[in-house]
């Protein structure tokens, strides 16, 4: 399997539990304040590192404890961090998160993931261009992602685009992607609110991936019809990174050779496996978990 690249935000997640998301205006008590690793980009190189991929990752972390310390988890889980610059004097990306009722709120301060930009991918264009595929998220400036989307579809590298926060993204842009998997929310943000589901995903058949939570994962096959893959029964302890989880071990599924059927069945369960622990990182499954799972 060739090396898979992923250019994302690495973040320090701090996590409360609470009885439930709070309401607007609402003061709640929480409690198991923790420090763990996330940030969408990290989470999906340490879901593909975790199932045996060969990965790098390009970011930005700051000089402070947390980059320091997160930079050294993405090693000890099998991530390449060779390219990964420490931007003195900027504070860490860092998410704060909430999680309650199966379910979580988080908010992120971008800190250093904003100095993932034009300038940091050309230093790093090299080791970048090495990668067989190529994997983005929406926690650095929309200008680098276009950038290496460009830069990947000029030089014969799939990218893959994982449109979360969601945003606005131009179309010739998206052409140029090789798989887009929005959830239902950041699919209406990229094709407006006028044209179905259906539709959306019958205008870019095995390329479009719409996430839909619990109830699963669907794409439009070549042939026209369009699947549901249903998520798996999980029980729930954190959702956060269930999604990151998909995307990892998605892209995993294709470098494997999977069509997309098989490789949508394969995440589903590695993202459902994901959620049965605590934290982004947390409950993240071996191949071989997955397999074990899929054959219960
Ligand atoms: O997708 C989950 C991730 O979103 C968290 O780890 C948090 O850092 C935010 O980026």
């Amino acid at each position: 399997m060739g090396k898979i690249g992923v250019v994302g935000s690495i973040n320090m997640d701090m996590t409360v539990k609470a009885e439930r998301i709070p309401l607007k205006g609402e003061t709640l008590k929480g409690e198991d304040l923790k420090y763990v690793p996330g940030g969408k980009g990290a989470n999906q190189a340490v879901a593909m590192a975790k199932l045996g991929a060969d990965v790098e990752m390009f970011g930005c972390v700051g000089g402070d404890a947390a980059g320091i310390s997160l930079v050294k988890n993405l090693r000890k889980t099998g991530v390449e961090t060779k390219s990964i610059k420490t931007i003195e004097g900027v504070p860490t990306g860092l998410a704060m998160i909430t999680v309650g009722e199966n379910d979580n709120t988080i908010i992120v301060v971008a800190g250093t993931n904003d100095h993932v930009d034009v300038d940091y991918i050309n230093e790093v264009k090299d080791a970048l261009l090495e990668c067989e595929i190529v994997l983005l998220q929406h926690e650095i400036p929309q200008e680098t992602v276009e950038y290496v989307i460009e830069l990947c579809a000029a030089n014969g590298v799939k990218a893959v685009l994982n449109p979360g926060p969601a945003r606005p993204v131009k179309k010739e842009i998206l052409e140029k992607v090789a798989y887009l998997t929005p959830n239902e929310h950041e699919a209406v943000i990229l094709f407006g609110e006028d044209i179905s589901f259906e539709d959306m995903m019958k205008k870019y058949p095995e390329k479009l991936v719409i996430t839909q939570g619990s109830r699963g994962v669907s794409t439009c096959l070549k042939s026209g019809e369009i699947v549901l893959v249903p998520a798996r029964k999980a029980d729930v302890v954190d959702t956060t990174g269930a999604g990151d989880t998909l995307n990892g071990a998605f892209t995993v599924a294709l470098m494997e050779g999977k069509n997309i059927e098989d490789a949508l069945a394969f995440a589903n369960v590695a993202a459902g496996l994901s959620t049965e622990k605590f934290g982004a990182q947390g409950g993240m499954p071996s191949y071989d978990e997955v397999k074990e799972a899929m054959g219960r």
